[in-house]
């Protein structure tokens, strides 16, 4: 049997190819008008800096990430031996932990110099069940920001965020901005202990999975979508009544930021996201499309002040957002928005017998050195063949090349959207087309 790609993983084939550059062209134009430059990290990490980064108890962590390893490593871990940490490797699940990581190691921050702003796309991996815009491998744009905690930084990122939704076509009525604040390290822990009691008081209806998560990551028990669990989480305490003064305040400001760029956002103190490095803002955008099903998060991101500290550099502030590529492309299609687009092709040099094919050949060469994208037939095409053929490329224009047309160093060009036709100069190809 044939061998067919590995579960969960796609083929972007030269349709969506195509889109996908634009999508990243897109966003990449939006955040540049931010002053975000592009960059790009290794698609394997160690797996140490996403245990730390990213938090040993997340599903991201513990469940899904797909582990690398030298074929003489490998040798090595069936014979028992344990790897050091600078063999253990990791594919990437996101790419905020790499960038930080690239930040700290080529000291991109100075001290009184301004915030440091990357973007960067490209595949993300992680092992979980594939469905419908869940996949095992996937893509992302991201940004992150370092170096400056004011809340005018976060406010920025997500109006620019909402900026190319709308550029890309996500229809705005469809989205759904959600908001809230993580809090940080000084009023989280009390939270999050708070949190785990309440779990635990109730933990005779909870599932196994929340009763193990009390401990360890009790505050992803918001995200349960098992019924009781649900239930009981609807009345467990809210972070929004339990944040220091410096984050009331650290929020309040990204949200008149907001409001005074006319962004509309829904507050949800139950929004924990699954990733441990956040302090204080998160934030995620949802599509209300028919078709999404569960996977209806498009984008999501929020401020990490400790992340750089707990990955052994220096404490530096930071806030980034990544959207998924594929979960937009299915919220466009849904939405009806035109996502494939067929490739161009500027002109076909049709010949009208085998004498004129060497020619043809050496004149489609000319033309594409001065930049047009051309065909030729490759196959011993009759005349009538190499017009369908040139129709199904969408060529623009058909040079017809005759004996006659060769002795004058001419073409017959036909413009196939006009139905016209005019003998051309062959020199004279490029400035007409
Ligand atoms: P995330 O919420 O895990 O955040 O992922 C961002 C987006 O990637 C999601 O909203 C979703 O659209 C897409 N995505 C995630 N997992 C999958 C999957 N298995 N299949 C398809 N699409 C998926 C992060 O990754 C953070 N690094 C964002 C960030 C940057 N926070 C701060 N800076």
């Amino acid at each position: 049997m044939a061998i067919s790609k590995p579960e969960g993983t796609e083929d972007l084939l030269p349709e969506s190819m195509r889109f996908y550059r634009t999508f990243v062209d897109t966003a990449f134009r939006v955040f540049a008008r931010s002053g975000y430059a592009p960059v790009e990290t290794p698609l394997f990490e160690q797996t140490d800096l996403f245990v730390r980064g990213i938090g040993e108890a997340t599903d991201v962590v513990s469940k899904e990430m797909f582990t690398a390893i030298s074929g003489a490593n490998l040798q090595k871990v069936l014979a028992g031996e344990k790897l050091k940490a600078k063999s253990r490797l990791s594919l990437r699940p996101e790419g905020t932990a790499g960038v930080v990581r690239a930040i700290a190691q080529n000291g991109l921050v100075t001290q009184g110099g301004a915030p440091v702003k990357l973007m960067y796309a490209g595949p993300m991996f992680r092992a979980e069940r594939p469905q419908k815009g869940r996949l095992r491998e996937f893509h992302q744009v991201g940004v992150e920001c370092m170096g400056a905690d004011d809340p005018s930084i976060d406010a920025e990122g997500i109006i620019m965020l909402m900026r190319f939704y709308e550029q890309i076509g996500i229809p705005r009525e469809n989205m759904r901005l959600l908001l809230n604040s993580m809090g940080d390290a000084t009023c989280r822990p009390a939270y999050r202990d708070a949190v785990r009691d309440y779990i635990l008081a109730h933990e005779d209806r909870m599932c196994e999975d929340c009763r193990t998560r009390a401990e360890a990551n009790p505050l992803r028990a918001f995200d349960c979508k098992k019924p009781d669990c649900k239930t009981i989480m609807a009345d467990a305490p809210l972070i929004t009544e339990a944040l220091c003064y410096d984050c009331r305040d650290h929020y309040e400001r990204v949200k008149t930021y907001l409001d005074a760029s006319g962004i509309a956002y829904r507050e949800d103190p139950t929004l924990v996201r699954g990733l441990d490095y956040y302090t204080r803002t998160v934030f995620e955008i949802q599509v209300d499309i028919e078709g999404m099903g569960s996977q209806s998060a498009i984008g999501g991101g929020g401020r990490y002040d400790g992340l750089m500290h707990e990955i052994g550099g220096k404490d530096t502030p930071g806030f980034g957002f990544a959207i998924g590529y594929e979960r937009c492309k299915i919220a466009l299609e849904a939405a009806g928005v035109q996502t494939a687009s067929a490739s161009t092709c500027d002109l076909f040099i049709a010949c009208v017998e085998e004498s004129t094919r060497a020619e043809a050949f050496t004149l489609a060469q000319r033309c594409r050195d001065a930049g047009l994208s051309v065909e030729v037939d490759h196959q011993g095409r009759s005349l009538r063949s190499q017009f369908k053929l040139a129709d199904k490329l969408r060529a623009r224009k058909v040079a017809v090349l005759g004996p006659q047309e060769a002795a004058r160093g001419a073409v017959n060009l036909r413009d196939m959207e006009q139905h016209t036709e005019e003998l051309v100069q062959q020199s004279d190809l490029p400035q007409r087309l």
